[in-house]
């Protein structure tokens, strides 16, 4: 108790292996309570193993994991008081109603039906499925059927919840739906394990991302501290005259010393850099040689890029599990 249960998850050298390949690989983690908590990782690395692990459904052949310091294997009904899973895939009942659906899995739960219906009914309004509470499951859209099926998963309101790509396949509005509801659980305190392909949902939802490859943990930190990881980001830089823009190249390239891009726009050129400090340089040898800058601005690199660099893949969203190594990109 007392610090262990500020301790969402803690997990240390987990090892799952499957026909002696090892999908999970000596895996740290440790993830306070009350925050969302990104788990990225190309296809196959392993994350859903790892949940499985976690959320008790798979035993571990190696390391241990305690979820609110109940061990997983040793304490697991403890553990399963403590928590729900959204798996990857759709799980509710196609022949049912969304109503039904929830009052049944209230029923699970050992609600009386009146309490089962009065819990379903509430979380259909707040997912805004009421419109569609008493159509079956089966004539759902994509969108609808997903927060269905997190719907399904808090209808006892969990302390941890392990979202496993709660997003996959949604379009942005539905996207931003799923977001909110995921805020709204943080706000009451229950914490999130969130895998996800889209960096940007890590981005806008994460306090801190776990990167694995290959069942071991390659990156962790704030989403800003994996970006500035991977270096400062982007110089971009308008000229007023697109005439100047050979010039502003060849001088960029020799102070910035990396390539430089030219933009579709003819008077906008941009570089990656790695050295904050020659930026300033670049500029003022820009006006310093007569080129007239109309406007310029450095960015941050995107998660997507971090992704890259640090896994050698990029996150594609809605691409099928690809085996391990070479070839696993999907263009
Ligand atoms: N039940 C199983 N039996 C055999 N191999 C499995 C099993 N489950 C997963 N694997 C293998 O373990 C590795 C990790 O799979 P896992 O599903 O955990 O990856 P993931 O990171 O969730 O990938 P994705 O992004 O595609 O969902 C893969 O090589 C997969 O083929
Ligand atoms: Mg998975």
């Amino acid at each position: 108790m007392g610090v262990q249960s500020s301790i969402a998850i803690q997990a240390s050298g987990l090892i799952k292996i499957f026909g002696g390949d090892r999908a999970v690989d000596g895996l740290d983690l440790t993830v306070p309570a009350g925050v969302v908590h990104g788990f990225l990782g190309p296809n196959g690395a392993g994350k859903t193993t790892t949940i499985r692990m976690l959320s008790t459904l798979l035993r571990p052949d190696g390391g241990t994991a305690t979820v609110f310091g109940h061990d997983v294997v040793n304490e697991a009904d403890a553990v399963r008081g403590r928590i729900s899973l959204t798996g990857q895939f759709v799980s509710t009942d196609e022949q049912l109603t969304g109503v039904e659906n929830l009052v049944l899995v209230a029923r699970l739960l050992g609600h009386s039906w009146r309490d089962a219906r009065a819990r379903a009914t509430e979380l259909i309004e707040a997912f805004g499925l009421a419109d569609a509470a008493d159509r079956l499951v089966r004539n759902y859209s994509g969108g609808m059927r997903r927060r269905l099926d997190i719907a399904a998963s808090i209808v006892a309101t969990p302390d941890l919840l392990f979202l496993d790509e709660p997003t996959a396949g949604l379009d942005p509005h539905s996207r931003n739906q799923v977001w909110d509801i995921v805020r709204a659980l943080v706000a009451a305190d229950t914490t999130v394990l969130l895998t996800t392909q889209y960096l940007d949902e890590a981005d806008q939802l994460a306090d801190r991302i776990t990167v694995i490859a290959k069942g071991r943990v390659i990156a962790e930190g704030t989403p800003g501290e994996l970006k500035s990881s991977v270096g400062v980001g982007a110089l971009n830089v308008r000229l007023k005259e697109p005439g100047q823009r050979p010039e502003a190249e060849r001088l960029l390239a020799r102070v910035l010393a990396v390539p430089i891009h030219l933009e579709s726009d003819p008077a906008a050129l941009s570089a990656r850099i790695s050295d904050p400090e020659r930026v300033a340089h670049a500029l003022a040898e820009l006006t310093r040689s007569g080129v007239r800058l109309g406007d310029f601005a450095l960015g941050q690199p995107s998660l997507d890029e971090v992704f890259l660099a640090l896994t050698g893949h990029r996150q594609d969203a809605g691409t099928e599990a690809a085996e391990d190594g070479a070839g696993a990109d999907v263009p």
